[in-house]
């Protein structure tokens, strides 16, 4: 087989067999397959598209490339949740907890964060205490004991989409649906998930800025999923403004504590009911996503998934007393209010922007080598719908430094207050099965 003629077949639309996605898989995770080849590859892709076939074929392809996490030791359907990425969002932190109290087992593999804030390990990392660094074993024992754990992304995962991911990056290459689903459910695939919960973002915070194109990777991902026998399923849901109110990692870990409380904000409450509903129902502990929405609400009152976080914090060395004080997590030195300047009705808060004032801050990393304060970062104390009077707090900014005139212009030509009512933005926008 030659790598030249699999460019050729892509390049004239032909669809390639699962024997030559996998030698060039093969052929270019160990190098003997050189960039300049691959780039045209992805270049023929990413005009010519991908079957179905295709797309199985190369995703497995990828998981097949390095280590797979073998989870079977863990009793039950593990039923892992990723969502494309968004601004503020902490579904993670609460969905964990969540679930794992209705005995549906989260086997967490997490990563740090780039860009607006940390990742899940950054934000966990805040309590004091808390570690990742486990070995296997212990992180399989502690799943089964208290049905959730997180540890460190570890072993060599999918090489082939860390070595292609880079490439693409620089070839114009990022942009294309079948790459980016295929690269997206590879690696959850070789960390181990029995079935899928997929968060499709969609608006200015998203990855993926219209509900058409947040529609077409879902359903790639989602049959991608199902095609490979994992079952799968996708949630679109709202990024145009940020998840809840906080933005930044402490912040976040707060604002996930109050929300399994019961008195967290409304839509990430609601994005969370909603996902834990189809872990839950993919888990097969519930007959019905009413009967799942409906347990959730009831761990959440009950007070069962506040007592199964604090749990799991103990158990990987954090002090779990956080839960019930926060103001134990390390704090801000100023607080600084952000005032309308004018009445009215805030009509937009661009998402991905005030991840980027968040980042200004220190709350996420600008390179992999940033250093983030954990802290720091804004709480919206109004979101698009509200009416606002001048005067009035728009957010809280939670600095360690004194001067943040730069984060507040970028906050003022980012959230708009117009004179006429505006509706508050749809949260869940479509849940695809198929
Ligand atoms: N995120 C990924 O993990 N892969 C892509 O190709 C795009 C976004
Ligand atoms: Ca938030």
């Amino acid at each position: 087989m030659r790598m030249v003629d699999i460019i050729e077949n892509k390049r004239d639309g032909r669809e390639l067999s699962t024997e030559e996605i996998q030698f060039f898989i093969k052929g270019y995770t160990d190098g003997s397959i050189p960039d300049y080849q691959a780039s045209a590859l992805m270049m023929a892709i990413f005009f010519q598209g991908m079957t179905e076939k295709e797309r199985a074929d190369l995703t497995l392809a990828m998981v097949q490339s390095g280590d797979q996490i073998d989870l079977s030791e863990i009793e039950g359907i593990k039923v892992d949740k990723h969502s494309t990425g968004g601004v503020g969002d902490t579904t993670t932190l609460v969905l964990g907890p969540l679930v794992a109290a209705l005995d549906v087992p989260v086997a967490k593999m997490s990563g740090r964060g780039l860009g607006h804030t940390g990742g899940t390990i950054d934000k966990l990392e805040s309590v004091k205490g808390f570690h990742v660094e486990i070995e296997n074993q212990e992180f399989i024992d502690l799943v089964n004991k208290n049905k959730v754990a997180v540890i460190g992304q570890s072993g060599n995962l999918t090489p082939a989409d860390k070595k292609l991911y880079a490439l693409r990056d620089v070839t114009a290459t990022v942009d294309s649906i079948p790459l980016i689903a295929a690269s997206i459910m590879s690696k959850k695939i070789a960390a181990g998930a029995d079935a899928i919960v997929l968060d499709v973002k969609t608006g200015a915070g998203a990855f993926m800025k219209t509900l058409d194109d947040s529609r077409e990777l879902a359903k790639a991902m989602v049959r991608i999923g199902n095609n490979v026998g994992r079952n799968t399923m996708a949630v679109i849901s709202d990024m145009s403004q940020p998840l809840g109110y906080a933005i930044g990692n402490v912040l976040e870990v707060k604002e996930a504590i109050d929300t399994l409380k019961g008195e967290g904000p409304e839509d990430l409450t609601e994005l969370c009911l909603t996902l834990g509903s189809h872990m839950v129902y993919l888990a097969k502990k519930a007959n019905t996503l009413k009967e799942a929405r409906e347990m959730l609400q009831g761990v959440i009152n009950d007070g069962t998934a506040l007592k199964v976080f604090k749990t799991f914090l103990s158990s990987q060395g954090g002090d779990a007393s956080v839960v019930d004080d926060p103001s134990k997590l390390p704090q801000a030195k100023y607080l600084i209010e952000l005032e309308a300047k004018e009445d009215g009705y805030v009509s937009e808060i661009v998402a991905d922007e005030i991840g980027t004032a968040a980042m200004l801050l220190g709350a996420g990393r600008a390179t992999k080598e940033s250093v983030i304060d954990l802290a720091v970062g804004l709480v919206l104390r109004k979101k698009i719908g509200d009416q606002v009077k001048k005067g009035e707090s728009l957010v809280t900014i939670y600095s360690n430094f004194e001067d943040v005139e730069e984060v507040k212009t970028k906050l003022y030509e980012n959230i708009t207050i117009s004179s006429k009512k505006v509706p508050a933005p749809v949260l869940i926008h479509e849940e695809i099965t198929e």
